[in-house]
């Protein structure tokens, strides 16, 4: 049978703890305890402004952890140095704006396209598993390989607000089959994250092939009033 990983995106535990200056809560303790509590591999995302994840909570979970962890980075010469030092098992690329509340679309790949392309040679070379987070369309699933990514991270935002406003999301679902149709036709891993709830993960874990969800903003949220054990038990269920 197939088995669907999960991610888990702790960003927003720090979001909190920033948000008082103080020290707690704890992400590297979210961390661990989504370890414990089943999770297949933990991301975090870098941002250039340091608004939740910070350079020092890279170091301690890095240290720490025992499943893979995620990074998330920017396509910039200062992101690229911090991976090249630390190693995380898995990089995933993603597009950033500092006035942007979270990751507002996939990267826009041909922008960049030479700098990316040795990014991900570097990163691939110093051990990393390397992935794109891109809109759900054919011709960057093409461009993805051509970078020689390893996986590509299919942005299921509009997906999911379509779904959560009672919309027509069928266009929205056809664009994300084709694409991991395609993605793993040349031989990309496909993911899948961005806005996902227990409904939309369901639907989406439907469709074959999909090897990956990455999961946080709803997750960390359900977690003030289930627990973080209780929030992944669910989810496994859900992917299952
Ligand atoms: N995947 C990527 C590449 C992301 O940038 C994010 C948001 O940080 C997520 C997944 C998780 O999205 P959400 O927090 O909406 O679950």
């Amino acid at each position: 049978m197939k088995r669907i990983k999960l991610g888990v995106n702790i960003d927003h535990v720090a979001t909190v703890r920033n948000a008082r200056g103080d020290n707690y809560p704890d992400p590297l303790r979210a961390a661990l305890l989504a370890q414990k509590s089943g999770a297949d591999s933990i991301t975090i995302h870098l941002r250039e402004d340091r608004r939740h994840i910070i350079d020092k909570d890279l170091e301690l979970i890095k240290s720490r952890l025992r499943i893979p962890l995620n990074l998330e980075i920017a396509a910039t010469k200062e992101m690229l140095d911090i991976a090249l030092k630390n190693i995380p098992d898995f990089i995933c690329i993603v597009p950033e704006k500092r006035e942007e509340i979270t990751t507002e679309g996939g990267l826009n790949l041909n922008y960049k396209k030479n700098f990316l392309k040795k990014m991900i040679l570097k990163l691939k070379e110093n051990g990393s598993r390397v992935s794109l987070f891109i809109e759900p369309n054919l011709k960057d699933v093409e461009m993805a390989h051509y970078l020689n990514a390893d996986c590509i991270e299919l942005h299921t935002g509009r997906f999911c607000n379509l779904v959560n406003n009672k919309r027509n999301f069928k266009k929205e679902l056809v664009k994300i089959k084709r694409s991991v149709i395609l993605g793993n036709k040349i031989g990309l891993e496909v993911h899948a994250g961005h806005g996902l709830n227990y409904k939309t993960a369901k639907m989406l874990s439907k469709i074959d092939l999909i090897k990956e969800f990455n999961i946080g903003h709803f997750l960390i949220g359900e977690s003030i009033f289930i627990g973080l054990p209780n929030c992944i038990k669910n989810f496994k269920k859900v992917l299952r």
